[in-house]
């Protein structure tokens, strides 16, 4: 063997090992925090108008969703995956909690919360609050929302918004996002990983 090549072998040897659990599947779906964070606490109203505090919700998968109910597209598709993962989670969802917190405080009332959140799951919450109070939680979770006029729609408004589901574990760290689209099945994947 020539000397250069007595060199290489045991960086070769490495390129191959490391190559090699390259290949391994990837633990989580979703793209992980790195380094994870505190999901910092918030406590908002929920659907049936008492208080919802993140941090009391340790124990349990919080799914966190920033929309809002007149969305025409993007978030009823969301709750219909998200419906899709508690049943595919079964008697796991009972740890999990689906929690959708509006961008349009202003048309999504406790009671128009009440009327959206059962069309998809009884056991989803709905949360709203002030603008002042709803605020500081886009800015903890850099949640982009914009209003955009639409003179032709009856709507009045849309409001474009982050689709990203935010994924924090028993302990209240977040850990993953779910991009908009992730399969029912690739967060029912994450979520069993973290009720580990
Ligand atoms: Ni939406």
């Amino acid at each position: 063997m020539a000397r250069w090549t007595r060199r290489l072998y045991p960086w070769l040897l490495a390129v191959l090992f490391l190559a090699a659990c390259g290949s391994r599947p990837p633990a989580f779906k979703g793209t992980v925090l790195n380094p994870p964070k505190t999901a910092t606490d918030f406590t908002l109203t929920d659907q049936t108008g008492q208080p919802f505090t993140l941090n009391a919700q340790q124990g349990s998968v919080v799914l966190l969703y920033f929309g809002y109910t007149a969305c025409p597209d993007v978030c009823p598709t969301t709750l219909g995956t998200w419906k899709q993962v508690a049943e595919q989670l079964g008697a796991d969802a009972a740890r999990v909690r689906f929690v959708f917190v509006t961008v349009d405080p202003e048309r999504d009332t406790v009671e128009q919360l009440g009327r959206y959140l059962p069309l998809f799951s009884p056991d989803f919450v709905g949360l709203t609050g002030t603008p002042e109070a709803l605020e500081p939680v886009y800015q903890a979770y850099a949640v982009y929302h914009q209003k955009v006029l639409r003179a032709d729609s009856a709507l009045g408004y849309l409001v474009d918004h982050t689709a990203t589901t935010y994924v924090i574990d028993p302990t209240g760290t977040w850990r993953l996002l779910e991009s908009y689209g992730t399969p029912a099945e690739d967060i029912v994947h994450d979520v069993q990983l973290l009720l580990k």
